[in-house]
């Protein structure tokens, strides 16, 4: 019967009254009966003035006035709300801030400056009261960061934190198009590996909840220690060897004991490899000169260490030529730079994950690595030129005991191994630097973190 209903629609509707038209399939699901107006083409003008209109919501602000009341309704299809005329002899008793209403009006232009259009109530309809004790957010309060991070399961019924996914959301669709339009493949990674890419020992093992609780006999669901991953470089490196240039852009996962504003345990990498690249420059410049539209400044590790010796600061770590760089010396090194973006290149070898290439400049012994360090934030992204030397590859491996497990790594560079590199940066800290924002936890809907895995 529905199809027969649907046959009868006609073709090449615009957008709006196409979304309208979804409102008749309410109809086969027993809902009313016309169709629902998102409230972002009421706002854009694109419905027009028009009468017997529905819109579904949440109200953001009421307003009694002596005669009328006025409500601020939103439906997440825009971030602006509509405004609706409420006339004596609506029951709008128990409408309040925060509760979910099915609104029938006419939709007219508005007399107020503040806003084009207005939609005159005939019939408002509670459909989900909001206790407005017990509703942790308040009218006319500006709540902080840090107050509605409390409220995971309702913080995205605020406009600040609503704001946020949403340019999360289209910060994630510009990443995809900005490797689309430059060739790149996107390959889906494995969440479950049995790999340990940084080498770090920050692993959440994998096994069914059934097995923990009763089996000790040492056997694995997948016959291995498996985990959930760390990062997709591997994997990208495997698929370099058809596609040349290949990234990925899922979460990420490391068992790290540690609740700074900059740490998560399960975070989103943006990851790209590239084939046939024999310098840190291609990984550096040419993929993320987009993002960086400042100017930056390139030191090398030998470089920062000597800056960060020369400096007058009490560092809590002292600063040493082979220890990793700590937040403090992140920070000192961007200040000292004037606050721009700081590449950190060639690394340590022995700091660094057995994949990261020799650089073979004894004494000291460096690998082609690259940290990028920004200001209020440290360490955005790291890359380093892949090891495709068999030889080298080999003795590296032995030496941090994996012999065995990388048996299929090495055997990449036995069929048509290229020089390749490629580089990971933090979705969320990237976020933290175009928006401004201290703390990690404000920029991901639900964010885990050591002794915190609400919902
Ligand atoms: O420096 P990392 O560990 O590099 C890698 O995993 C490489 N395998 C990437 C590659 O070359 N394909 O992590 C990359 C970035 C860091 O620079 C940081 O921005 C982010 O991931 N990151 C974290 N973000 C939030 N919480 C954490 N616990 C993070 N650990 C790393
Ligand atoms: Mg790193």
């Amino acid at each position: 019967m529905w199809r027969r209903r649907l046959v009868g629609l006609p073709l090449g509707l615009g957008p709006v009254a196409k979304r309208r038209s979804e409102g008749l399939q309410c109809l086969f699901h027993g809902c009313s009966s016309d169709a629902r107006l998102q409230i972002g083409d009421a706002l854009s003008g694109a419905a027009g003035e028009e009468e017997n209109v529905r819109v579904q919501g949440w109200v953001r602000s009421v307003r009694a006035q002596k005669e009328i009341t006025f409500l601020h309704i939103n439906d997440g299809s825009s971030l602006q709300s509509l405004q609706i005329v409420a006339h004596p002899g609506l029951d709008i008793r128990n409408i309040t801030f925060g509760s979910a209403v099915e609104i029938w009006g006419k939709l007219v232009q508005s007399p107020h400056k503040k806003q084009n259009i207005e939609l005159r109530a005939d019939k408002i309809k509670l459909v989900g009261s909001c206790h407005p004790v017990n509703f942790p957010f308040k009218i006319k309060e500006r709540h902080s960061l840090e107050y509605m991070r409390q409220f995971p399961h309702l913080r995205c019924k605020t406009n600040v934190f609503s704001s946020l996914l949403r340019i999360r959301s289209e910060a994630s669709a510009a990443i995809h198009s900005f490797f689309k339009d430059n060739g790149f493949v996107h390959i889906h990674t494995p969440i479950i590996t049995s790999n340990d890419c940084e080498g770090a020992g920050e692993l959440f093992q994998v096994e069914p909840a059934s097995n923990t609780a009763e089996k000790n006999d040492n056997s694995h669901f997948f016959d291995v220690p498996s985990f959930l991953t760390v990062s997709g470089q591997l994997h990208l490196e495997v698929m370099t060897g058809a596609f040349t240039q290949v990234y990925t852009f899922g979460p990420t996962f490391r068992a790290e004991n540690s609740q700074t504003r900059r740490h998560l345990a399960e975070f989103y990498m943006v990851e790209a490899e590239l084939a046939f690249t024999e310098s840190l420059k291609d990984i550096m410049e040419g993929r993320l000169e987009q993002m960086l539209k400042n100017p930056f400044q390139v030191l090398s590790y030998t470089e920062a260490i000597g800056i960060l010796h020369r400096s007058m600061k009490t560092f809590k770590f002292e600063p040493k030529w082979g220890c990793d760089l700590q937040t403090e010396h992140e920070n000192y090194l961007v200040e000292h730079c004037g606050n721009i973006p700081v590449f950190v290149i060639n690394y340590p070898y022995d700091i660094k994950p057995f994949y990261a290439r020799d650089n073979q400049d004894g004494p000291q012994h460096t690998v082609a690595a690259v940290d990028l360090l920004m200001p209020g934030i440290g360490e955005l992204y790291g890359g380093s030129l892949r090891e495709e030397r068999l030889d080298l590859l080999q003795s590296r491996l032995k030496q941090h005991g994996h012999k065995d497990t990388y048996q299929w790594y090495e055997e990449l560079r036995h069929f048509g191994s290229v020089p390749h590199g490629g580089f990971g940066l933090g979705f969320e800290r990237y976020l933290q630097c175009i928006l401004g924002i201290e703390n990690i936890k404000d920029v991901i809907p639900f964010p885990r973190f050591s002794h915190s895995c609400f919902l």
